[in-house]
């Protein structure tokens, strides 16, 4: 049977990509004062790319970057709101990437470029489908709300607060995410399950400069192996963290989903050769989907300090750093492992160096029971618009606001991305499918339909 609604996305397709490209020309990297103009300008170009679709729309100013909110009234009285993020990750190393990051570009039916799935692409499948079933059906199946951040890669939390104020005017039914990943290029998935972070980072401090390693080594501690050791105790090799406690509040997986995991069938050497990695690696006693999407990690995001130059230079270094985060998964709560690992760190610190703590935000894990019909109703839309049967799957990373919307609005969430975690989201050669696109509009069309 044909649908009018596909047909007009299929006959569109070629002007939806164009438009897509020129959202994505504009370098909204939230993380970078330089680019906040930019960031301001990406949030306009949305606003009135929807106001022009018949959409009440602006921008929301709460300090931090703007909030795109915008919203329009449909024939039902349910209430959907679809949330994105139109700021993406800095483009470096910039030297790596074929084609220059914000000039968009069309190779074999790819599209590369910054914010190609992360996450502009995934966001403007749900503004063309919204196009989609205006210009086909003259309105929309219910109320549809937008909301778009421009902080979601760098830690902010000015949607966090304005949905906190707002909850008793946007009382959505359902709320709707595009911004995680399908299981695999052909087969849609549902996300039940987000892991949580918390980041940090220490310092460890030594002599008040550099100085001279064989006038002074052997006689006071070396900062950089202050921080391998303190690093080292931290993760064993079998890659278990070995806080106390740390894994205290895990909830285990369920018989249901490790049976689930193991049917999706998932190849350890086809990702080993996708990361050029000569095995992989994990925590012992469990699958690769399962220590992925499960279970909670330590990781060192970066070392620094000392000499970086050519050949080599013989001091101890005054200072060095480590950047790391820390994966948590449900029912760990950020604030307690946060205090875990400082307690650990401290602890194992010896007191021949000095140590100095940051933090940088954190956000709980979510997961979601998929037993209640918005869930059917997106599992049926996505089979309709990808022709492929839906899955269910969790994912490994974190969308800081997903938590406040299930702690403030009460209503069930959906998790449906189009993206892959090939695609190469916060790297070089970021890119998204075309086809995936194209389906993901079709899909989001339906969902307004069915939910
Ligand atoms: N879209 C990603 C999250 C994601 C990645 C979901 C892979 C599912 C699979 C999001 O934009 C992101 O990068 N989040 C950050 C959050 C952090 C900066 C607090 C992350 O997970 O590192
Ligand atoms: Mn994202
Ligand atoms: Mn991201």
């Amino acid at each position: 049977m044909t649908d009018r609604v596909e047909d007009y996305i299929d006959a569109n397709q070629d002007r939806f990509v164009e438009e897509l490209k020129q959202f994505m020309r504009i370098p909204s990297v939230s993380a970078q004062e330089k680019h906040d103009a930019d960031t301001r300008a990406c949030a306009q170009w949305i606003a009135d790319h929807l106001k022009k679709l018949g959409f009440e729309s602006g921008l929301i100013d709460l300090g931090g970057k703007p909030i795109v909110r915008a919203s329009r009234k449909g024939t039902s009285s349910k209430r959907v709101l679809i949330y994105g993020h139109y700021d993406v990750q800095p483009e470096d190393p910039v030297g790596e990437w074929k084609t220059p990051p914000f000039e968009p570009t069309i190779r074999a039916g790819i599209l590369y470029g910054r914010g190609a799935t992360d996450d502009k692409g995934q966001v403007f499948t749900h503004v063309k489908a919204v196009e989609g079933l205006l210009r086909t059906e003259g309105e929309l199946p219910c109320d549809v709300i937008f909301l778009l951040e421009g902080e979601e890669e760098s830690g902010g939390d000015a949607l966090a607060r304005y949905v906190g104020q707002a909850k008793d005017e946007l009382k959505p039914d359902a709320v709707v995410v595009s911004d995680s990943t399908m299981y695999d290029a052909k087969t849609p998935a549902i996300t039940y399950g987000l892991r949580g972070i918390i980041a940090l980072e220490f310092t460890i401090r030594g002599p008040a400069s550099d100085v001279h390693s064989g006038a002074y080594g052997g006689g006071v501690a070396n900062p950089a192996m202050v921080v391998a050791q303190i690093l080292a105790a931290c993760v064993s090799r079998d890659g278990k963290t070995l806080i106390p406690h740390f894994y205290d509040d895990v909830v285990p997986l369920q018989d249901w989903e490790r049976e689930s995991f193991r049917k999706l069938n998932f190849n350890d050497e086809t990702l080993a050769k996708e990361l050029n990695v000569p095995r992989l690696h994990g925590e012992g006693g469990y699958s690769t989907l399962e220590r992925l999407w499960a279970r909670p990690t330590f990781e060192i995001n970066g070392i620094f300090g000392g000499y970086q130059g050519q050949r080599s230079k013989t001091i101890i270094p005054a200072w060095a750093t480590a950047k790391i985060t820390c994966r948590l998964v449900a029912n760990q709560d950020p604030a307690r492992v946060r205090d875990l690992v400082i307690e650990h760190v401290r602890s194992v610190c010896p007191n021949t160096v000095r140590l100095e703590i940051n933090e940088f935000g954190a956000s709980p894990p979510v997961l979601f029971d998929v037993n209640n019909p918005t869930i059917r109703a997106a599992q049926e839309a996505l089979c309709k618009g990808f022709g492929h049967e839906t899955v269910f799957i969790r994912c490994g990373g974190s969308i800081p606001v997903v938590s406040t919307f299930v702690e403030q609005l009460g209503c069930p969430v959906v998790l449906m991305g189009f993206g892959l975690d090939s695609d190469g989201p916060h790297s070089p050669n970021e890119h998204f499918s075309l086809d995936s696109f194209r389906r993901g509009t079709k899909a989001a069309a339906h969902l307004l339909r069915t939910i």
